[in-house]
């Protein structure tokens, strides 16, 4: 397949073209010479005649998205309208990254793909009105919705935990904010299984099994061979944040899972490949 990746220098980008490019010709695009936000550049797509556009390209400073809502809906949610009608043109399929922040994180158990979302801040509604562009646009296309995600060489939670560690003898941090650490050579060997398929649809791929901050921090803190530092429990109604962050952002995957068998190992397990691999 000939596949462009749309933010293809990012943190998941780089990866997907690291792994895609063993089997598929594969062309990465991001900015400068590719921003989303300008129909022009995002147009020329097309004469490249792509099969597939991997959509990574995102305003992804959630913070940033509540000081600045516009600047998030013109990346997150026009650059994906631009994106879609690309694939449209080009008569490509699109697979387009999104997030666990589509969902307001209520529910009392881990989101499955036919949960209503409802985002609760900036940057989780417009990842989720660039959701319903591609829907609305495109028949042959994947929604991979994704959480936590880390991978080396990048700044992280994980390089952030191990750098305050190194400043403070005590941290905390909070137990009531729950998602899925998800390490990115994992998900993008998944993409690589799931565009396979020809299978369209709405996926979640995420690490398996769940994980408060807090319970993310003490395994990063054990693996750095830092368990002198003591580490408190904490609560987000304590922290002054510009965005809101879902309580319950907990994905499960049931239909990747369940119907092609595409699955990611658990969380601590990734975890303890990622610390293995930088020794
Ligand atoms: N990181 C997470 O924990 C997480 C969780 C759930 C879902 N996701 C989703 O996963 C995808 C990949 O995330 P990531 O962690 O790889 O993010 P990332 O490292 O920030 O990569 C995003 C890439 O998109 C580029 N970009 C930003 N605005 C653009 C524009 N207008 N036109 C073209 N390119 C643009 C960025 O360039 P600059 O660096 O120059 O801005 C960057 O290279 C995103 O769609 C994100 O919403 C991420």
């Amino acid at each position: 397949m000939r596949i462009i990746i749309l933010g293809g220098r990012g943190q998941l980008g780089r990866e997907l073209a690291r792994v895609l490019g063993d089997q598929h010709d594969v062309l990465v695009l991001d900015l400068p010479e590719c921003d989303i936000t300008r129909r022009a550049e995002i147009d020329r797509v097309a004469s490249h005649s792509p099969d597939l556009l991997i959509h990574c390209a995102a305003m992804t400073d959630v913070d940033g998205c509540a000081r600045d809502p516009q600047a998030a809906f013109r990346a997150n949610a026009l650059g994906t309208h631009n994106a879609a009608l690309a694939a449209q043109r080009a008569n490509a399929g699109l697979l387009y990254i999104s997030t666990n922040e589509v969902f307001d994180g209520t529910k009392d158990a881990p989101y499955f793909e036919w949960d209503t979302p409802h985002a609760i801040n900036p940057y989780g509604a417009s990842k989720l009105a660039g959701e319903k562009y591609v829907q609305m646009l495109l028949k042959r296309f994947y929604i991979v919705r994704t959480a936590w995600l880390y991978a080396a060489g990048r700044q992280n939670f994980i390089t952030r935990v191990i750098a305050r560690a190194k400043e403070q003898s005590a941290l905390a941090y909070v137990d009531d904010e729950i998602g899925n650490p998800t390490y990115v050579p994992d998900l993008a060997r998944a993409i690589g299984e799931l565009i396979e398929t020809d299978h369209f649809g709405i996926y979640h791929l995420v690490g398996e099994g769940v994980a408060s901050r807090y319970d993310w921090a003490a395994r990063i803190l054990q693996l750095a061979g830092l368990r002198h530092i003591s580490l408190a429990r904490a609560k987000l109604a304590e922290f002054k944040r510009a965005s809101t962050p879902p309580r319950n952002g907990a994905l499960a995957n049931f239909v990747a899972a369940h119907t092609l068998g595409i699955k990611l190992r658990n969380w601590e397990e990734a975890l303890d490949e990622y610390f293995t691999a930088l020794t």
